[in-house]
């Protein structure tokens, strides 16, 4: 549905070049969901504003649908939905029913049709009774779901979401969570940009991470958790364990570390199965609170992988 290859966007200032992308590639299929994150100035916006032909690319091609983007009066403009950082795309001085109905005209919807779908998801964000106020009398939450509703008029195949839950009540964001599970769900392509990596976690089929401009990892979101989640296991029991069991429990083959009487982290040899299960029956007479396998999430995924040394 979406794809973007080998995106580049160079700015000029005063003080010199900033390469704020350097060739950037993803794809986004029908009702996948892709993660693209990565720290402060990592190039998220600008590769966004380039997806939602809002800026030229220096190099490179997104096409939607099929359709060259930045071609001439491309017609794939037409797919696209953007809510960008910011709600920037709102009109202050018109009420929100007129700021949707523009861009209904804009996207050539008639009136009618335009109107009963403004108040449709109007509703859905329950800001219906709020139609006729002028944007700028709105919270910035508000304002934030006035701008996907926009977005979402012309009921576009790619929805990109910049930081769509930054700043909204923790209903608000559950709210604007089901609408993209629901829009994926009927076959939309979502890009979706966040610093809030366990909302990431929870949308998301793909991550892909970028850093300097630059993309550092692209996955399945699953297998990436897999593959970072290490193979140890935290081990807590009830009552302390007596030194003569923690000595035995030591001497078993892999690594294990005793981080207090109570508290045991064991990390076995490649392969070896069995193991564990000495050390669980070392432990058979003292009663177990807790018997665990560490899993990774999205955020210590991220830690690591922007953290990492490596020429980019
Ligand atoms: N219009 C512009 N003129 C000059 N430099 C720009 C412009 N827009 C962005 N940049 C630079 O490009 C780089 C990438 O910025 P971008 O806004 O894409 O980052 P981001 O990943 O969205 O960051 P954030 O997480 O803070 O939103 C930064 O170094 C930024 O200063
Ligand atoms: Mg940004």
């Amino acid at each position: 549905m979406l794809e973007v290859t080998g995106l580049i966007k160079r700015f000029r200032s005063r003080t010199g070049v900033v390469e704020a992308v350097r060739g950037v590639s993803f794809s986004v299929k029908a009702g996948e969901v892709l993660a693209f994150l990565g720290p402060n100035g990592a190039g998220k916006t600008t590769t966004i504003k380039m997806t939602a032909g809002l800026i030229r690319p220096d190099q490179g091609a997104v096409m939607i649908n099929g359709l060259d983007l930045h071609h001439r009066q491309s017609a794939a403009v037409q797919h696209i939905g953007a809510v960008l950082e910011g709600s920037r795309n709102l009109y202050w001085r018109l009420t929100i029913l007129e700021n949707l109905l523009y861009w209904g005209s804009m996207r050539r919807i008639p009136y009618r049709q335009a109107r009963l779908r403004a108040m449709d998801l109007l509703e859905q964000v329950g800001l219906s009774d709020r139609a006729k106020n002028t944007v700028q009398t709105l919270s910035r939450g508000m304002q934030q779901k006035v701008a996907l509703c926009q977005a979402l008029m012309h009921r576009p195949c790619v929805l990109l979401l910049d930081e769509p839950t930054l700043g909204l009540d923790f209903e608000s964001s559950e709210g604007i969570k089901n609408m993209v599970r629901q829009l994926a769900a009927d076959g939309t392509a979502i890009l979706l940009t966040t610093h809030q990596l366990d909302v990431a976690e929870e949308l998301s089929n793909r991550v892909a991470i970028v850093r300097g401009g630059q993309l550092i990892l692209e996955g399945h979101t699953k297998a990436v958790l897999q593959h970072y989640s290490r193979s140890s296991y935290a081990i807590v029991t009830e009552t302390p364990l007596p030194s003569a069991i923690l000595a035995r429990i030591s001497e078993l083959p892999g690594k294990v570390q005793v981080i207090s009487s109570q508290r045991l982290q064991y990390v076995p040899l490649e392969g070896d199965t069995e193991t564990l299960y000495r050390l669980l029956d070392l432990l058979k007479p003292y009663p177990l609170l807790q018997v665990g396998r560490h899993q990774a999430d999205l955020a210590e995924v991220f830690q690591q992988v922007v953290n990492s040394e490596g020429d980019i």
